[in-house]
Formats: structure tokens, sequence, C-alpha cells
């Protein structure tokens, strides 16, 4: 696999903010916001049914995968009112749970959703204190939020969302990401988005590879391009244990041969067979491809100041 480290740390994006703040200034702006799909798109929710369906073919892709996740149960994270929930991933678990920080995202979700026989769990919290049960996911789904966290919390995400994954889960991302290698941050909703190769450092830095990667298409001009990243632990978690437990018992065999006084040269450690999806494994696409659906090609053509606020307004 292509090693994207670089000498760009991918930490301390929040330059100017304490962690805290960033969290809190976040929390207040969706506070306002009004519990509609207008509302989780900043004003975009006419994208919604193209989202849906560039998702759905995505999802479709990753069941044909050699070894694809299973159907029984996803998460929605950063869910906002449920949005992915209802229209993608109800059509394609049995089961659906859901993360979200707003209290009133989560009751407006709940109103809508909850009688719904798929439905699972409603969890209000913020992602980076999010604890999801480990072995319980197929499909990790994680779109337009992870601009909310800092690179460690995401890294922290990531790590706890890889123990949540049942044997060939996956964690998939979709996310705006800049065309430029600078972060971009927005004051109005305490957010950065992430040059594509960023968040592509902090996937593979969390322990992740890329099983998928695909630009969603026919979004309007002007728009950040968005990018949908499926992604499978470095180690199958499942074998990860199976292997932790064969360490454990090589050591056991170890420690009873020293008790036996034989000499640890003479113990023969085979290496154990770790399957970890090694055929499906692609590289990180980190350089965002031009897309005829682009108005201009990237950030930095951009000249003026007025030019580059047209650009980049956010699909939230
Ligand atoms: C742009 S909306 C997207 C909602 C949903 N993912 C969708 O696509 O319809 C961003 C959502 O992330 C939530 N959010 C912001 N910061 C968060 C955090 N730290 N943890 C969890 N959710 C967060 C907001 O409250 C909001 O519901």
């Amino acid at each position: 696999m292509e090693d994207l480290r670089c000498d760009q740390p991918v930490r301390g994006i929040v330059e100017n903010k304490e962690r805290g703040a960033f969290y809190q200034d976040a929390a207040d702006y969706w506070s306002q916001i009004p519990a509609t799909v207008d509302g989780m798109l900043g004003g975009y929710g006419h994208i919604s049914t193209v989202d849906i369906n560039g998702s759905t073919q995505f999802l479709r892709q990753l069941f044909r995968l050699k070894v694809p996740p299973g159907k029984g149960c996803s998460i929605d994270c950063g869910a906002g009112i449920g949005r992915i929930t209802k229209n993608l991933l109800f059509n394609h678990f049995k089961k659906v749970d859901l993360v979200e920080q707003n209290p009133a995202f989560v009751a407006q979700a709940r109103a809508a959703l909850e009688s719904h026989d798929k439905m699972g769990n409603f969890y209000c919290s913020g992602l980076q204190d999010f604890e999801p049960t480990p072995n319980t996911y197929d499909v990790i789904w994680c779109q337009w939020v992870l601009g909310h966290l800092t690179d460690d919390d995401l890294i922290k995400f990531f790590q706890r969302c890889i123990r949540a994954l049942k044997k060939n889960g996956i964690i998939v991302v979709k996310e705006n990401c800049t065309t430029s290698d600078k972060l971009d941050e927005d004051p109005t909703d305490s957010s950065v988005t992430r040059p594509l190769d960023h968040l592509c450092r902090v996937l593979q830095e969390a322990g992740l590879k890329c099983v998928k990667q695909k630009r969603q298409t026919n979004f309007p001009h002007g728009l950040y391009p968005v990018y949908m990243i499926a992604t499978r632990p470095l180690l199958n978690p499942n074998e990860e244990i199976s292997r932790a437990k064969l360490d454990t018992d090589i050591n056991r065999e170890v420690c009873e041969h020293k008790s036996l006084d034989v000499s640890l040269e003479k113990v023969e450690i085979t290496t154990p067979t770790i399957t970890c999806f090694e055929e499906e494994a692609i590289d990180f696409q980190s350089k965002v491809e031009y897309s005829s659906d682009d108005s201009t090609k990237t950030e930095s053509d951009v000249s003026t100041a007025k030019e580059l606020a047209e650009k980049k307004c956010d699909i939230f």
C-alpha cells in the first residue's frame, strides 16, 4: 500500500482554538439550525436524492467485494435528523443505530424513525466521546461530520470504530475535501475541511486501509469535491484477537519451556497466517480528480477572496 506519510503533521488542526471551544462552538452553531433536510445540508436539501443515489451505488459495490460486509447492523454517525438512516441504511441493513450530538436533532429523528422496524438505538453524543459497542456493526457510515473532530480525536474515534466492527465490517467516510494542500477552517460552524490526502493520512494513522474510493458525481457546481472512502482495519479485529490469543499461547509455551530450562532459541515460533484482505486493499487516492462538475479546478486557481468565498460555499 502506498505510504502517504510525509513531514506535514496531521495533528493540531484547530490552531487558534482550545479543544473545548472548538466542540462547544459547533454545538452552538447546530443548535440554531432547523431540524430539516435543508437544515442538515446548509440550504442544499435538493441535492439529497443525488447524494443518496451515489451512496446507494457505492454501498452496492461494497456488497460485491470478494469479502463483503454483512447486512445485519449499521450505524449512522453524525446523523442529524436521520436523513441517511432513513433513505440509505434502512434499505440495506436489518438494524440501524444512529449517533448525533444535537439533542433536538435526535428528538426529531426519534419522532420520525422510532416506529420503523429496523430502527435500533439513538445515541446522543459527540463522536469525540462516543464509544460504540465492540463487535457490533457491519458498516459504520460517517458523512459530513468528521470536519467537526480534531485529528487526534478523529484517529481515536476511528480506532474505537475498528473495535466496533463485526467480522468483514467496513467504515465508510463520505466527506467534503479541499483540492488545495491547506485545511479550510470555517469559523461559522467551527469545522475544518481537510485536503483529501490529509484525510487519507488520518485514516492510515488510525490503522485503516482503503478498499474502495469514489468521488460523488452530479453535485452542483461550486461545491467542494465529495469523496466516499470505504476502509477496513489493516488487520481484521477478530483475527487480531485470535492473533493476540496465539501470541499469548506462544508466550505461555515459551514460559513453560523456560521453566523446564529450555533455551529460548530452541523454541520454534511459527508466524501465524493472517488473512487481512490484502487482495482487496487499494491505494488511497490522495489527489482530487478533476471532474466536469467542478466550476473551477482547484482552490489555488481562485485568486480573489470574493471568488474564494463563492467557491467554498459549503454543503452545510
Ligand atoms: C452537515 S450535518 C450532516 C447530517 C447527516 N450526516 C446528513 O448527511 O444528513 C452535520 C451533523 O453533524 C453533527 N455534529 C456536529 N459536530 C458533531 C460531533 N462532534 N459529534 C457528532 N455529531 C456532530 C451536527 O449536529 C449535524 O447534525
